[in-house]
């Protein structure tokens, strides 16, 4: 049987690598067998391409360079790991996904949707993630939050206004997708937040 593609979205400070190990372990405790993996990276070449998106560089980046950089990294996560994975009978759960570039690449960086829309096309075919949860905090406090951490990385480094605009699009695509998107408010207290990710995990659950 064919297995189900979880993804966890959101901004950075949202609290996504936590989370996600709670996820992980509801699901096994379920008797699920579950892949963890992430974007950009998740296979080797991958992670090569996540360093060059990630560190900073003399020269910049272009916006369509950065594109089809995260579109490179995910044909080689689709071909190596997720697509393998699924039709295993696995469970892929990963932090983020597809929707990262609409937000980041799209509303951050102002490159049409139709462009991005025609690249998920050509690189994913149909597939699609069954269940994107969408951790979702006020970017203030995001900010605040993923700055307690290491030094800042490329995208770490940008405006609060490119944020906004960032949480904006995963917002927008939550109302697109209502059939596949659950938001939670990862402002909430961390026991919570993992409340409300258990609730739609059991509805999920009972629903494949
Ligand atoms: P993170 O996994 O630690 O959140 O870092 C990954 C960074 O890469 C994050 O700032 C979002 C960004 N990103 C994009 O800009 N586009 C994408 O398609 C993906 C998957 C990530």
């Amino acid at each position: 049987m064919q297995g189900k593609f979880i993804v966890i979205e959101g901004i950075e400070g949202v609290g996504k690598s936590t989370n996600l190990e709670f996820i992980r372990r509801e699901l096994e405790a379920e008797g699920k067998r579950v892949v963890v993996t992430r974007e950009p990276g998740g296979t080797p070449l991958g992670e090569e391409i996540r360093n060059l998106v990630l560190s900073h560089r003399q020269d910049g980046m272009s916006s369509d360079t950065e594109l089809l950089l995260m579109f490179a990294a995910r044909a080689e996560h689709l071909a190596k790991v997720i697509v393998p994975a699924l039709a295993a009978g696995r469970w892929v759960l990963s932090d983020r996904f597809t929707d990262a570039t609409y937000a980041y690449q799209g509303g951050g960086r102002g490159i049409p949707r139709q462009r991005i829309a025609e690249m998920e096309a050509w690189v994913q075919g149909r597939l699609r993630p069954d269940l994107t949860l969408l951790l979702d905090v006020p970017v203030a406090i995001g900010l605040q939050r993923a700055g307690q951490r290491s030094a800042p990385d490329r995208f770490e480094a940008e405006h609060t206004a490119f944020f906004e605009r960032v949480r904006r699009t995963y917002l927008d695509l939550a109302h697109l997708h209502p059939q596949r998107y659950r938001v939670i408010d990862a402002s909430q207290p961390l026991e919570d937040v993992q409340q409300s990710i258990k609730e739609v995990l059991t509805v999920f659950l009972a629903s494949v």
